[in-house]
């Protein structure tokens, strides 16, 4: 059955066929929380003979269709790996160029998010970010806090291991104030001293754009999640590919381990 219904998808992509896959799904059985890895913006671009800037501009539109989904759906988390850690190699016209988009997406977006109930939240190391980015970023949590909708949690300066390397650090000064005891170490502790503290694990990550690797990202919290990889680039990237992820995140078997009882 899901076989026909992915199969069916590779063919058409006409709106009905969106509402077909929309319908299949079991929406008692949704991801809690999603995470994508919004990659390909740059090669998108340079095969349409653009410059890279475009690609992340047109990303931006891919975002915005797919934070519209997953309010939708009543998905609880949508973790959006923006910038990581690593990017600042890039050329530095391209780093301002995305710290500016990120500036123009906030300001644009805010009222309709916050009309939406949708709660910003940030992760990574905010306060190494340039100054704008850092206000406006600040200025959108606080705006949309109270709300009670999907939280859009935005990876930005994010690397898996500098996470945890923060969370190794506050843990071991809070052992030598005496504050707690080696023996307290365990794993809820080290989830707890993350940036994402107090957000469940994804249960499904995303990466499109045919490159079949994490980038450092979120490498304690994938432990069990499922991956769906997809040759599509980040700006192609429409609500009926996360609907074709989903479905497949329902046919998968989640065994953490264990096994299933048959
Ligand atoms: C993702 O697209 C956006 C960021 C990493 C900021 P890329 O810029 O990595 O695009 P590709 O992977 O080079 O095509
Ligand atoms: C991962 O993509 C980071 C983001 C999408 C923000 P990259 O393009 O930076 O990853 P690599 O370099 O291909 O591994
Ligand atoms: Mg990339």
């Amino acid at each position: 059955m899901f076989k026909k219904i992915t199969g069916l998808f590779n063919r058409y992509q006409s709106p009905e066929d969106e509402n077909r896959l929309l319908q299949s799904l079991d929406r008692t059985r949704l991801p809690h929380h999603i995470a994508i890895i919004m990659d390909g913006n740059g090669r998108w671009a340079q095969r349409r003979g653009m410059p890279r800037s475009l690609g992340h501009r047109a990303g931006v539109e891919s975002l915005r269709n797919i934070v519209q989904l997953c309010s939708e759906l009543g998905i609880q988390v949508l973790t959006c790996y923006a910038f990581s850690t690593e990017n600042w190699k890039r050329p530095v016209e391209e780093v301002n160029f995305l710290m500016n988009l990120l500036v123009e997406y906030l300001h644009k977006e805010l009222d309709e998010l916050h009309g939406k109930n949708v709660r910003i939240n940030a992760i990574g190391r905010l306060s190494e970010l340039p100054q704008g980015a850092r206000e406006a970023l600040e200025n959108a949590c606080r705006t949309t806090a109270g709300n009670s909708g999907l939280i859009l949690n935005l990876a930005l300066n994010y690397g898996g291991r500098k996470e945890i390397t923060d969370a190794v650090i506050k843990i071991a000064q809070q052992v030598k104030e005496n504050k707690i005891d080696v023996k307290d170490i365990d794993e809820k502790l080290i989830s707890e001293h993350l940036y994402t503290a107090g957000l469940p694990d994804p249960d499904l990550l995303v990466r499109p754009s045919g490159d079949y690797r994490i980038s450092n990202f979120l490498l304690w919290q994938l432990a069990y999640t499922e991956f769906w990889l997809s040759d599509v680039m980040w700006p192609d990237f429409r609500r009926i590919h996360l609907i074709q992820a989903i479905l497949a995140y329902q046919s998968r078997e989640r065994r953490f381990g264990g096994l299933i009882k048959k």
